[in-house]
């Protein structure tokens, strides 16, 4: 009996298997538990030899169930620290790195290269009432610009007869704002998002603007054209940048000149300062003298430029991106391929 215990003891291999011979040894109806029942109806000559004898051999069997319990514990243990050990000396999952995105990043470079000329940064809503985007440039209702600007409104409630705010079509409502605030003299850009419902290669219906304005007692159109034409070289790094100075027309400024700028576009590459073809980024000119009063400045003692530059166009062409709508796809491959995500 002792030795078959021992050997089914040593040869169980799991703590369960372990418990069901326990109940058949020692249990209440094990067998060595029956066979000390049966002490009873021995003789006491019988019962001194055999009591002692199956005591002891219960006390064996429970410490060799206890013993082979603790070594199946040891092993499981074991066995999970081979499982789970963890090399710190593995190199690292690696992690990509976020990175600014090109329009943000322009819209910096923008900002501090007109820092250095001494303009400061203003803002305005993307939300704007049709004075601001519209009335107080000089562009009243009836009039074709209106039109031209695929403005997006937002409409009012049935019953609501004021005009509807509009999304701003560009960012020259800030030059009434700024006005407004702080009066003359102004020396500001205003970069930020604008909206209309135009969408190509080199349009989407939100891009962006940086404005500039400049007031002051004496301001002249070769002030404003040196402006821009430092501000470009400074921004383009081109040894050469070719810029078209067009005359043209704007409601808000008198006179007015658009801005083109000297790129190819061959084989679906955009290249800066080389090639037949001109890509306009910005528009330019005299603030109005309407524009002025309506910004509460006296026209009769203040002059200004104003220039209006499309970002997201500097960009394509900093970069050489020719899709404008790739700069808002979210593509990360894409991102990267320009070198901007890590
Ligand atoms: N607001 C004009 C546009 O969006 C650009 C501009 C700004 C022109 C300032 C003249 C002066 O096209």
């Amino acid at each position: 009996l002792r030795d078959k215990y021992i050997q089914l003891i040593a040869d169980a291999g799991e703590e369960a298997a372990l418990e069901a011979l326990r109940v058949q040894a020692v249990g209440k109806k094990g067998e060595i538990s029956l066979k000390m029942r049966e002490l009873g109806k021995m003789t006491p000559e019988e019962r001194q030899v055999m009591g002692p004898k199956l005591n002891a051999l219960k006390d064996e069997i429970n410490s060799a169930l206890s013993a082979r319990k603790a070594s199946l514990a040891d092993a499981a243990l074991e066995e999970r620290l081979r499982g789970e050990w963890l090399d710190v000396t593995l190199p690292a999952n690696g992690r990509r790195q976020g990175s600014i995105h090109p329009i943000s990043q322009v819209r910096e470079e923008v900002t501090a290269i007109f820092g250095e000329m001494g303009f400061s940064v203003a803002e305005g809503p993307q939300i704007d009432s049709d004075w601001y985007n519209f009335d107080a440039l000089n562009i009243p209702s009836h009039h074709p610009a209106r039109a031209e600007m695929d403005t997006f409104y937002m409409h009012r409630a049935e019953g609501d007869a004021r005009p509807p705010h509009v999304l701003r079509t560009h960012t020259s409502p800030v030059q009434i704002r700024s006005m407004e605030k702080q009066g003359a003299p102004i020396r500001i850009i205003a970069p930020g998002r604008v909206y209309r419902a135009d969408y190509d290669q080199t349009h989407t219906p939100m891009f962006h603007q940086v404005e500039g304005l400049a007031i002051d007692r004496e301001i002249s159109m070769a002030q404003l054209k040196w402006t821009l034409e430092e501000f470009l070289r400074a921004f383009f790094e081109v040894e050469g940048v070719e810029l078209r100075f067009r005359a043209s027309h704007f409601p808000f400024t008198e006179p007015s000149a658009e801005v083109d700028i000297r790129c190819s576009w061959e084989g679906g590459q955009l290249k800066v300062g080389e090639g037949d073809d001109w890509l306009e980024i910005l528009g330019s000119g005299m603030v109005h003298p309407k524009v002025l009063a309506a910004g509460g400045i006296d026209p009769d003692a203040w002059q200004g430029f104003a220039f209006g530059i499309g970002i997201d166009r500097i960009a394509m062409l900093k970069y050489g991106i020719p899709d404008l709508r790739a700069f808002f796809d979210s593509d990360l491959r894409w991102l990267r391929h320009y070198g901007f995500g890590a």
